[in-house]
């Protein structure tokens, strides 16, 4: 199957790593739909993509509830017939410390950013089955594999439960036809990680990254692009780590 066959869902495309990701699939030929929370960023991103709405879409898609994907899924089958990949790419990153965490805060983004692949990998999954194929790649994070430093407890564990949860559907959905892998990023030179690391402590931060820079973001997005190929039939269940050296298993 080409590039030029296919469409892809990505979630939380409206900005950052989303819309990089967006952008390199449609450059390699994908239908792209776009989704975020937020339809009007994902509106402009869309349409910078393709004006015309022939090879890429926006839709308002909350990640936090599974309803919204088979409504998501729905509409793309609506649209362009059936769909081949699925991006699970929204989160919420927040670095609240661990001892201020309230309850209700944990479930917020255990939810959105855990939840979001649970019900994305069903949902997706199952069409995926009837199709008889299917790709799937879930933004994991370093903070899942070494706890965070950055970042808080609720994102880290979100994103631990993001590999296992990839591994799961990896051996469920394997027989299918379907892979199911994850990417693991260190810190990428994105919007979100100037917020969290101010211009004043980049230096010193930098210097604890054994190769001494953020991460390329495009490069993560060429990898989303290589596992979602058809080629990539062999690899399921991973996660890949792009974390300069700050994570060695
Ligand atoms: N930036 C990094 O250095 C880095 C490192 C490791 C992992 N990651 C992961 O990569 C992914 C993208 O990161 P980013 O830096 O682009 O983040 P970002 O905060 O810039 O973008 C996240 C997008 O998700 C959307 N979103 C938030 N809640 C949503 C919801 N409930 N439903 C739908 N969309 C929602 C936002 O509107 C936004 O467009 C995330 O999964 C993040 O955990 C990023």
């Amino acid at each position: 199957m080409s590039e030029a066959a296919q469409t892809v869902l990505v979630t939380g495309a409206g900005q950052g790593l989303g819309a990089l990701i967006a952008a390199q699939l449609h450059a390699a030929g994908w239908k792209v739909a776009v989704s975020d929370i937020d339809l009007t960023a994902a509106q402009a991103v869309a349409e910078a993509l393709d004006a015309s709405g022939d090879t890429a879409c926006a839709l308002a898609l909350d990640v936090a509830h599974h309803a919204s994907f088979e409504t998501a899924l729905a509409a793309l089958r609506d649209r362009w017939g059936s769909v081949q990949a699925l991006v699970n790419n929204a989160a919420v990153t927040v670095a609240t410390p661990v001892m201020e965490i309230a309850p209700e805060e944990f479930q917020r983004v255990l939810s959105i950013n855990a939840g979001s692949v649970f019900a994305g990998c069903q949902v997706f999954g199952r069409h995926f089955q009837d199709n008889g194929y299917g790709r799937i790649v879930n933004l994991a994070s370093l903070a899942g594999q070494n706890g965070g430093t950055a970042t808080g407890a609720h994102y880290a564990a979100s994103k631990g439960a993001i590999a296992t949860l990839t591994k799961v559907f990896a051996r469920e959905l394997g027989p299918s036809g379907i892979t199911v892998n994850a990417i693991a990023p260190g810190p990428l030179d994105l919007p979100v990680v100037h917020r969290v690391v101010p211009a004043a402590r980049m230096a010193a931060f930098l210097k604890n990254i054994p190769v001494g820079a953020l991460g390329d973001p495009t490069y993560v997005a060429a990898t989303v692009a290589h596992l979602l190929s058809p080629a990539a039939g062999f690899v399921t269940g991973a996660t890949w780590d792009i974390n300069g050296g700050l994570y060695l298993r």
